[in-house]
């Protein structure tokens, strides 16, 4: 009898850059040289240099780092590292063209592939790249969105289940194990983990749609300056900020999407509501997604559809040590970014897991960002004094 050889992780790896490479140009197919050249947006980058840097990446840590080669276009080494260049001028670069672009990505992942075939994988670094191209689809999508050029293919966020009204989980006071667990791929930023006492608390079900959301535009959500804080008002006077960009017009049951942090903080105050922490998230998301048997709770609804913004603050978790790409996390701790928990319609489960960190300032909304939200549990009520 024949036994098919069990591949091995550099076949399941090159399967997978493969595949995750061919939803890429997928993605991209559609669109002219013209529009995948052009700045769309001043806060988001050319469709074309994202490619480039996608390639610039793989070559970088593949190719160079893990393979010991010299970079395939050291000259464009600069012009695709996105500290040295930031999302604004990107436009105005040299960058390679589309066609350019193309090419550079089948070259490097021809001497990717060629690196494997001598030195096998590494778990930290493959991983790695096959993510940073996944992270990158998703803001290339968003820039699509924008310019109205979404791929005829992609769906958008799915249709909730139309119910109405919030509905809350009560999670019970308990330790989280918080973070990534040592053994699994994990950025650096989501360890070490650690445990934390989360003090019990509600949290929705599901996130809030689009019909609640018009409740509160209708209902003087952008007007009444007690639903918002200091900071949140003083953007928004500035900025003349009136929700216009909030996508809140799918069916009823739809989240609503496109939701700054500044917002979706005010939503939750004029609903007596705030905003879950980090902790509170995570330890619901990971209860739920316990066997049911074993679950105390309900699953959380909705997780994967859009981002879900938290209450806290992008800093690193205690004993955080840069690993192995220091600029990933590092240089954006304590600046003022908020963190999102969840993922998005946009965004690929592989890099969406329940420890996933992502981050961005309180005032955008170009990302695929909604709410869920949380609230104080409700005391209960202590027991009458015993008379024994
Ligand atoms: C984790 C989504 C905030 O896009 O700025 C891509 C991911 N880092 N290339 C970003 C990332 C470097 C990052 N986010
Ligand atoms: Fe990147």
């Amino acid at each position: 009898m024949a036994i098919s050889p069990r591949p091995s992780a550099a076949d399941v790896m090159a399967t997978d850059l493969e595949a995750v490479r061919a939803r890429t140009r997928g993605l991209v197919a559609h669109l002219s040289t013209a529009d995948l050249e052009r700045q769309i947006d001043p806060i988001l980058s050319p469709l074309v240099w994202d490619l480039g840097h996608i390639a610039a990446y793989e070559d970088l840590w593949l190719v160079h780092r893990h393979g010991g080669h010299d970079l395939l276009h050291g000259e464009l080494a600069a012009l695709y590292d996105a500290f040295e260049t930031p999302r604004a001028v990107r436009g105005d670069l040299a960058i390679l063209g589309h066609a350019d672009a193309l090419r550079y990505l089948d070259d490097v992942r021809a001497r990717t592939l060629a690196v494997m075939d001598a030195r096998g994988v590494d778990p930290v670094l493959h991983e790695m790249v096959l993510r940073h191209e996944l992270q990158h689809t998703e803001t290339m999508l968003q820039a699509m969105e924008v310019a109205g050029l979404l791929p005829p293919h992609v769906a958008g966020p799915a249709a909730g289940p139309g119910v109405a009204g919030p509905e809350w989980l009560e999670i019970p006071a308990g330790p989280l194990p918080m973070g990534a667990a040592a053994g699994v791929f994990a950025y650096d930023n989501e360890r070490p983990v650690r445990h934390v006492e989360v003090p019990a608390f509600r949290i929705a079900r599901r996130p809030v749609t689009s019909a609640s959301w018009l409740t509160f535009t209708e209902g003087g959500g952008y007007v009444r300056r007690e639903w918002w804080s200091d900071e949140g008002w003083a953007w928004k006077e500035d900025q003349d900020i009136n929700g216009d960009h909030v996508r809140a017009d799918g069916p009823s049951g739809t989240p609503v999407c496109h939701v700054s942090w500044f917002e979706a903080e005010a939503f939750a105050r004029s609903v007596g509501a705030r905003l879950p922490t980090e902790a509170e998230w995570e330890k619901a998301a990971s209860l739920a997604r316990r066997p049911a048997p074993s679950s105390p709770i309900d699953p959380l609804e909705g997780v994967g559809q859009v981002w879900e913004w938290t209450s806290s603050e992008f800093s690193a978790y205690p004993g955080f040590r840069a690993h192995p790409y220091r600029e990933y996390s590092e240089v954006f701790f304590d600046r003022g970014y908020r963190v999102l928990r969840g993922g998005s319609w946009a965004a690929d489960p592989r890099v969406a897991t329940t420890t996933f960190r992502n981050w961005d300032l309180p005032q955008r909304s170009q990302i695929f960002s909604g709410v869920r939200l949380a609230a104080d549990a409700v005391p209960t009520p202590s027991p009458p004094p015993s008379r024994s």
